[in-house]
């Protein structure tokens, strides 16, 4: 039975590789979901045959209570909501960590009469209590850890979505008290060592602090940063998992923490790359703070273009490059999109997509968007590839789009996005703007693309305008 339980969580841990690697691709992705969800489940198959395992209905009648929870919760969330989605579940994986490493932690002070041992070696006696030590002192971790990225999650997600303020939120010595609160946890740990008579306290207020902490740990970061944190956030729950699989012996949560901490931490990197800002910088709230560059004089005026002309111009054109963005997103403007791609494609234009690492607020967006309104992956092209094509250009589309082409991340280093990688849309030989009004983006700048005078803005909102687009292209 034990080797077919080991051969069961290998081939679970295959299926966690397998799903991660089709994840990398929008045409595979959906497989390696698949694959993913299997391999979780039989490593929750394989752990309910765990020896000694006691209380079965209850944890069948949590599986199946989560499974129906999480079916209807999928199934209601919108494109536009799953940063928040995926934050609360990231959360409540954190708090899983997190309570598995207290009833841990307390069953071996008491039922394992740990706290005796401790107590008599006074914590730092013979080799055996080294290894208590370590053991307890990581579980500690695993308990503030799990309890920190619980409600930092939570909070980044009531952030997201517009529950509490999404804007950096400041008090006075905020700094010292949140520092002051992590010192404290530290000292906590040390304290359970030095003194286990106080033992239980200790930790009941470590996980408390842990739970504040979370929470302060994401007040001053700013509501759109908020995916990077998420990101961070949910390493962090890996990291955990990790963990609390390594002291209980178990492979699959061993590795599935080491995957998820390891891919955690690696789509934070880049994503803050493709921001050109530093983890630090994100954490601290340093990026609305800064504000260089932010009322900016810009030179030019602004020109509009009707629908019609629009149409003409595109209609009539050999090359045409689309920039989607986050107003795509809201406005939930990728059908009507791929509608007057395919109808300029029938009227002999090539049209294709340019991506931008982080357009919209997820890692992603804009290709899960475009790929749920069934736009091809061969006319999505990433950042690097599109480039240097823009010259040839006949007609840029920015479809609510606005820091991801902005040219001052080229020109002006006193600009928050000076040194982000954008998408040369500037070079193009006409430039068309679908946008609301004139306001700024994410990063609160002004864009100088659009005094360009190769540039038209058409106002309104994507989805209206893209569908009298289409009426009109059609009418020529
Ligand atoms: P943004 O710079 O945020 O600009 C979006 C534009 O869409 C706005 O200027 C807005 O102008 C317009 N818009 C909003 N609703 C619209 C609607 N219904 N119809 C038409 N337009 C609409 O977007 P972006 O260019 O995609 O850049 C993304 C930004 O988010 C970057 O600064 C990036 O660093 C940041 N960010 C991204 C991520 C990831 S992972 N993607 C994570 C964190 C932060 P109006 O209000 O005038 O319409």
């Amino acid at each position: 039975m034990e080797t077919l339980m080991e051969v069961g969580y290998l081939v679970a841990l295959v299926c966690f590789v397998l799903g991660i690697k089709g994840m990398s691709d929008p045409a595979t992705s959906n497989r390696g979901n698949l694959v993913l969800a299997l391999g979780m489940g039989l490593a929750v198959l394989v752990t309910l045959f765990l020896p000694g395992l006691s209380n079965l209905p209850y944890i069948l009648g949590s599986l199946v209570l989560g499974s129906v929870i999480g079916l209807r919760m999928s199934g209601q969330a919108k494109m536009t909501e799953m940063p928040q989605m995926v934050s609360l579940l990231n959360g409540f994986g954190g708090l899983a960590a997190a309570l598995v490493a207290l009833a841990e932690v307390v069953d071996l002070l008491y039922g394992e009469g740990l706290l005796r041992l401790l107590t008599q070696t006074s914590g730092m006696g013979s080799m055996g209590s080294y290894y208590l030590v370590f053991y307890i002192v990581t579980l500690m971790i695993s308990l503030s850890v799990g309890g920190i990225s619980f409600t930092g999650s939570v909070f980044a997600m009531a952030k997201l979505d517009g529950k509490v303020s999404g804007q950096p939120i400041r008090f006075p010595m905020q700094g010292l008290v949140t520092n002051g609160l992590l010192f404290a946890q530290v000292l906590l740990i040390v304290g359970m060592i030095l003194a286990p008579t106080y033992a239980e306290p200790m930790v009941y207020l470590l996980f408390v602090l842990s739970l504040v902490y979370g929470v302060l740990f994401v007040m001053p970061i700013g509501g759109a940063d908020m995916p990077v944190v998420i990101s961070f956030l949910n390493s962090l729950t890996g990291l955990t998992a990790a963990t609390t699989g390594l002291l209980f012996d178990n492979r699959a949560m061993l590795m599935g923490g080491v995957l998820v901490g390891a891919s955690g931490v690696y789509l934070t990197v880049l994503m803050c790359k493709a921001m050109n800002r530093t983890l630090g910088a994100v954490l601290l709230g340093q990026f609305n703070a800064s504000g260089g560059g932010a009322g900016r004089e810009m030179n030019g005026q602004i020109r509009e273009i009707g629908t019609y002309d629009a149409a003409v111009l595109l209609a009539y054109s050999s090359r045409v490059v689309v920039v989607p963005g986050y107003g795509m997103a809201v406005a939930q403007a990728q059908h009507p999109m791929h509608e007057l791609e395919k109808l300029l494609v029938s009227k002999g234009v090539q049209c294709r997509y340019a991506i931008h690492p982080v357009a919209g607020r997820m890692p992603g967006h804009m290709n899960v968007l475009l790929a749920e309104a069934d736009v091809s992956y061969d006319l999505l092209l990433e950042m690097e590839a599109i480039n240097p094509e823009f010259p040839q250009t006949d007609v840029v589309v920015v479809v609510g789009a606005n820091d991801v082409v902005n040219p001052a991340a080229e020109t002006d280093p006193g600009s928050p996005v000076y040194g982000m990688p954008i998408l040369k849309a500037y070079q193009a030989k006409n430039i068309i703007v679908i946008k609301r009004s004139m306001a700024a983006g994410y990063a609160g700048v002004e864009n100088e693309l659009f005094y360009d005078p190769k540039t038209r803005m058409l106002f309104g909102d994507a989805k209206a305008v893209l569908s009298e687009l289409i009426q009109a292209v059609k009418g020529l």
